[in-house]
């Protein structure tokens, strides 16, 4: 498996440029099921759970023409030859589950395996089924796959969501444009994410109020058609990066992209010591220059701090100056780099949901093993701040969610490097 390694200590200076967002990006792709017509995507970021989710879309018999260079990715769903999802697929990629509402709502019926959970937590679909039950499908499960069916089709309900879920309300929002009727979502997520998803589908031709807030009202439409629709700015990347540049004492340009999408990091990175300045279609991230104040963060869902900036900001927490209480509400188990930013010095004790960080001086390079997402972004982060050699394994994860991040970073004084497989120790 490749390794990253980091030779840590360099102030970071210069541009990055902000990819299309992964979790706008999935949503979107599996919007394409909804219509004959094809869907033109932009911006799309090359990440590995966009091959994976392609995958899954081909052997649907989606006709995918993706273009690298341009970033531009056309999907075409004449005819849909499989409502299967089988496992070996799903289970490489949670956010498969999103073609369960499209396939429902324009074949009738889907057999979806059952996602696993992962490394961060058990992730349970139960309010994706329930929903759609309330929208009128038939749901059985058996041998690790979903069965669900709607012989007549979906008719629109209303429908509370006992928990804010994001790809719940991406799912039911997808599946409630084609049911008869109107479909008033309650509790739903506000993402921008979600937005972005509204926006398309709207270009699509659906009938979409609210998205945004926590009620979104769907009204059914006979059919979608070809569309047109840019990705948004990844907001966790852009967060990811704004920690790169404090982490290290410099000062980064994050381009195509917007404070607006993450509002309560923002606030928090402030009140940690960063500079922000908006310019152009980004903003300048700046450290002082004086030591980064310890600030207590608690995620929540948006707008409030986003659980998957939550390891990232905990990096930028281990060399504060005081301490930090950090706690977990999304996830039950989303602490996993704690021991691997200890291997290298940090001094965190977690108590259940909740982690307290006591600043060091420095953290020391050492080797560390990634164990999911954005648990290996925050050992990247460390390992930038890190005095010596910081040698990071399991990187697929990275890879997952981050475009060219060696790339991105080198280009602005970080040394960093990928060592293939076939060197990896
Ligand atoms: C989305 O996951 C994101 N993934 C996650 O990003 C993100 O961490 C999460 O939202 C929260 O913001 C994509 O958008 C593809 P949830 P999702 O449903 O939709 C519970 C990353 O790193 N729940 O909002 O799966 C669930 O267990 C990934 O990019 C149920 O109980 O998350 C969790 O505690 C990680 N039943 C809470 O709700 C359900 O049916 C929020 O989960 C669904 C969710």
């Amino acid at each position: 498996m490749d390794q990253i390694r980091i030779v840590g200590g360099t102030p970071l200076k210069g541009t990055i440029e902000i990819s299309g967002a992964k979790n706008a990006a999935l949503p979107l792709l599996t919007a394409s099921l909804l219509s004959a017509d094809p869907l033109n995507l932009s911006n799309v970021p090359d990440l590995a759970d966009i091959h994976s989710l392609i995958e899954l879309l081909t052997q649907h018999g989606v006709k995918c023409e993706w273009d690298l260079g341009s970033k531009t990715l056309k999907l075409t769903a004449q005819t849909i030859t499989s409502t299967t999802a089988p496992y070996d697929i799903v289970r490489k990629m949670r956010a498969s589950i999103l073609v369960l509402g499209p396939l429902i709502a324009r074949c009738k019926e889907a057999k979806v395996s059952l996602p696993g959970g992962c490394s961060i937590g058990t992730r349970p679909v139960d309010i994706h089924l329930r929903g759609l039950e309330e929208l009128g499908a038939t749901i059985n499960l058996q041998d690790g796959y979903i069965h669900a069916s709607a012989p007549n089709g979906l008719v629109g309900a209303t429908v509370t969501m006992p928990l804010v879920s994001v790809t719940a309300t991406e799912n039911l929002m997808m599946a409630a444009t084609l049911a008869k009727g109107t479909t008033k979502l309650v509790n739903a997520a506000r993402e921008p994410e979600i937005v972005d998803l509204a926006n398309c589908l709207r270009a699509m031709g659906a009938t979409i109020q609210g998205d945004g807030t926590d009620t979104i009202i769907i009204d059914g439409v006979e059919k979608l058609s070809a569309a047109t629709h840019r990705v948004i700015a990844d907001r966790i990347e852009t967060g990811t990066f704004a920690i790169a540049a404090l982490i290290t004492g410099g000062e980064l340009y994050l381009k195509n992209t917007s404070t607006d999408l993450l509002p309560s990091f923002i606030s928090s990175l402030q009140k940690a010591g960063a500079i922000i300045e908006n310019e152009g279609d980004g903003f300048w991230v700046k450290s002082s220059g004086q030591p980064i104040t310890g600030v207590d963060v608690m995620t929540e869902p948006y707008p409030g701090f986003a659980t998957d900036l939550q390891a990232q900001m905990m990096a930028l927490m281990t060399i504060c100056k005081g301490s930090s209480m950090i706690t977990e509400t999304i996830f039950e188990n989303r602490f996993m780099h704690v021991p691997e930013l200890c291997r290298m010095g940090a001094n965190i004790t977690v108590h259940g949901s909740t982690a307290l960080v006591r600043g060091v001086d420095q953290l020391k390079g050492a080797p560390v093993m990634a164990t999911d997402l954005r648990a290996s972004v925050s050992l990247v982060l460390a390992g930038l701040a890190a005095e010596g050699e910081t040698l990071i394994s399991r990187v697929y994860h990275l890879d997952r969610g981050y475009e060219h991040i060696e790339e991105k970073l080198s280009r602005c004084g970080a040394k960093i490097e990928r060592i293939r497989e076939a060197l990896a120790a």
